[in-house]
């Protein structure tokens, strides 16, 4: 059979769902390796098969951008590559597929970011364009790939303390999201020469059974957009402040000379441990609202043409940062809600699953 026959057949099947706690299970011993790896090489040309027919399911000519092209082009040898793959029988052979899958991760690190673009050069050249499903059945796929060939690398290769595979146990979303914060704070200022402060409130000592990039993940993306739009608003009525000796008491919440804080509440409920971040950024009208959750639409960048554009792309301005959050979120169970008042500012949960409580929740390896 063909590779094109291969993949069409592979895509119309189902791959199977499994649960972070299954994830969570240590595998010791070389059979319980083998029998992993061996599944493994099953599960993921289904995945690749998958994401290959969704491509080809694109409107016509679409295919024919060089970048998309590009990205197939990857896309089809990790499928090659994993399907050619020989039986995994002995432990070497399942040393061998972890270093294949190693390398095969290493080649789709930049993908999301070159999507990213894609989609910008796609809506230019066809502007009525939907993306959001194909992007949201391809992310979906890239993370489920992703998370399953880590965990195997990792229970395989380098068993860490406090880790099983991916997951790290009691995890501090503070320590993670502290990290994070202070980042942007700094990018902030180096793109604006100042920016809001962050800070914690709630449960600041709780914790959580989760993989750390996740949480890392959608806490940077939604501190990036709170940062941003407090910076954007209030920067110049604090530099009017800063310039006059006088100031209208009534417009900001804040003291003239400083940005408001966006502030981060870490909840911890039975079954969801929440992670709240609220800005005084102006909110966002109904119009914005309704666009905000596409794929590639942005209000940044309309005026960024100065050499600082790469900088300040890092900050804002792919239009997938809400998007992928909630993608990242839901994938592990969990959700994310917004609340925003227009003229006012913007309230942004992230729900997170207890992942420890027996029963879990699913990763679907393809929604
Ligand atoms: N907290 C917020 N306050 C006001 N507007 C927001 C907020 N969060 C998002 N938005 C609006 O939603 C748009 C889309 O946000 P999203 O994070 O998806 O993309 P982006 O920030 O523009 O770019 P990137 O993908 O690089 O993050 C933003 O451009 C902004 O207009
Ligand atoms: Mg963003």
């Amino acid at each position: 059979m063909c590779s094109l026959q291969r993949i069409q057949s592979l895509a119309k099947q189902h791959a199977t769902a499994i649960t972070l706690n299954q994830l969570m299970r240590p595998f010791s011993g070389k059979h319980s390796l083998i029998r992993q790896g061996k599944w493994l090489q099953k599960e993921l040309p289904i995945h690749f098969a998958r994401s290959i027919d969704e491509f080809h399911q694109l409107p016509f000519g679409t295919t024919q951008n060089a970048n998309i092209k590009q990205i197939l082009d990857i896309y089809m040898e990790t499928f090659e590559t994993i399907s050619s793959f020989p039986d995994i029988r002995m432990e070497r052979d399942a040393t061998n597929f972890c270093t294949l899958l190693h390398s095969q991760l290493e080649q789709h690190r930049n993908v999301a970011r070159f999507l990213a673009v894609c989609c910008q050069e796609l809506r230019i050249m066809y502007p009525n364009i939907q993306l959001d499903s194909f992007l949201d059945g391809l992310f979906t796929a890239r993370l489920s790939t992703r998370i399953l060939s880590e965990n195997y690398i990792l229970m395989h290769s380098s068993p860490r303390e406090g880790f099983t595979g991916v997951v790290q146990h009691d995890l501090s979303p503070v320590q993670v999201i502290q990290e994070s914060s202070d980042q942007i704070v700094r990018l902030t200022q180096s793109i604006y020469g100042v920016a809001p402060e962050v800070e914690f409130r709630g449960s600041l000592g709780c914790t959580v059974d989760y993989i750390p990039f996740h949480v890392h993940f959608m806490a940077q993306e939604l501190i990036k957009n709170a940062v941003r739009a407090t910076t954007e608003r209030h920067l110049p009525l604090r530099n009017a402040a800063l310039a006059s000796s006088w100031w209208p008491s009534c417009q900001v919440e804040a003291s003239p000379t400083q940005l408001p804080k966006v502030v981060i509440e870490i909840q911890e409920g039975d079954i969801h441990l929440t992670i709240k971040i609220s800005d005084q950024g102006g909110g966002m009208s109904e119009a914005v609202q309704k666009k905000a959750w596409q794929y590639g639409w942005s209000t940044a960048g309309q005026d960024w043409d100065d050499e600082n554009c790469d900088v300040r792309k890092e900050l804002a301005g792919f239009g997938f940062g809400l998007r992928l959050t909630r993608l990242h979120a839901r994938l592990l169970g969990g959700d994310v809600i917004m609340q925003t008042r227009p003229g006012h500012g913007t309230d942004m949960y992230i729900l997170l699953n207890h992942l420890s409580d027996k029963g879990g929740q699913l990763v679907h390896p393809i929604h």
